[in-house]
């Protein structure tokens, strides 16, 4: 795993988009596993900048939605379809038939489950994974304690995830459970980049790259990817280690 910093948020967003970009060039029909979430947003808008600019085309990749609150349709705003579709697909342009998202609302959500694994196998896994951080550790919604033999499942939202996602919706929503790919598929990403931006994300940061790797901080296994890079704002590195910093990771 390799550790990234810069400046700040727009430093960060455009190197997030960079990567996302050299990796489009050099497998156009790769298949992508984005986040939503606000830590992104910039970075998506930077990628359609850049891929109008560059006539680079994403019409052959594969899009995986990494997770969806269960029972929240796509039309609402708070939804991570709803965000990817707005901030990513709409603005590159992404024909629907390429993008395969978790429908949270069916009455089989293993069904669904499975049929998001057996497709990322059929792809032949995922060329990259990006994901955000929660303020629990969270990734994708593997909530802490979760295991790391899960591909896709539906698991009970933490309280923090709960009460932290109010902010992507208009008015207060009942938030109880989530639909994932699981640690398994992070794992088994061909690269895994996790993405965290400004101080409040600061301490779980420094507890993901410091504290000992465990299911109970989700984030940290990415300390046991080989293709695993964490990029940073200044000001999500501030209270690591400079040792950590350097590479020198327990
Ligand atoms: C969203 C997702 C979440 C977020 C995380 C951070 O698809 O999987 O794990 O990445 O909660 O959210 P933000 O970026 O809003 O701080």
């Amino acid at each position: 795993m390799e550790i990234e910093i810069f400046s700040d948020y727009h430093a960060l967003s455009q190197a997030v988009a960079g990567t996302i970009m050299q990796l489009v060039k050099s497998k156009p029909d790769a298949t992508l596993c984005l986040a939503a979430g606000d830590t992104p947003r910039l970075a998506y808008a930077l990628l359609a900048e850049m891929a109008a600019a560059d006539k680079t085309s994403f019409s052959k990749c594969t899009f995986v939605g990494l997770d969806e609150w269960v029972g929240i349709p796509p039309d609402n705003q708070g939804s991570c379809h709803f965000f990817l579709q707005t901030n990513l697909f709409g603005p590159l342009a992404i024909d629907p038939s390429r993008i395969h998202l978790f429908d949270s609302l069916t009455t089989d959500l293993d069904g669904e489950c499975r049929k998001m694994d057996t497709l990322i196998r059929k792809e032949g896994g995922i060329d990259l994974m990006l994901v955000g951080v929660g303020m629990n550790g969270h990734i994708g919604f593997n909530e802490p304690g979760v295991s790391d033999k899960l591909f896709s499942h539906v698991i009970a939202l933490d309280e923090t995830t709960q009460t932290v996602g109010q902010k992507y919706f208009d008015e207060s929503t009942t938030l109880k459970s989530g639909i994932t790919l699981g640690l398994k598929h992070f794992m088994e990403s061909k690269k895994a980049i996790l993405v965290a931006s400004g101080t409040r994300k600061a301490d779980v940061i420094r507890r993901a790259l410091e504290e000992p790797v465990s299911t109970a901080l989700p984030a940290s296994v990415i300390r046991k990817h080989e293709r695993g890079v964490v990029m940073l704002d200044h000001d999500a590195a501030t209270v690591l280690r400079q040792n950590t910093i350097r590479g020198n990771h327990p």
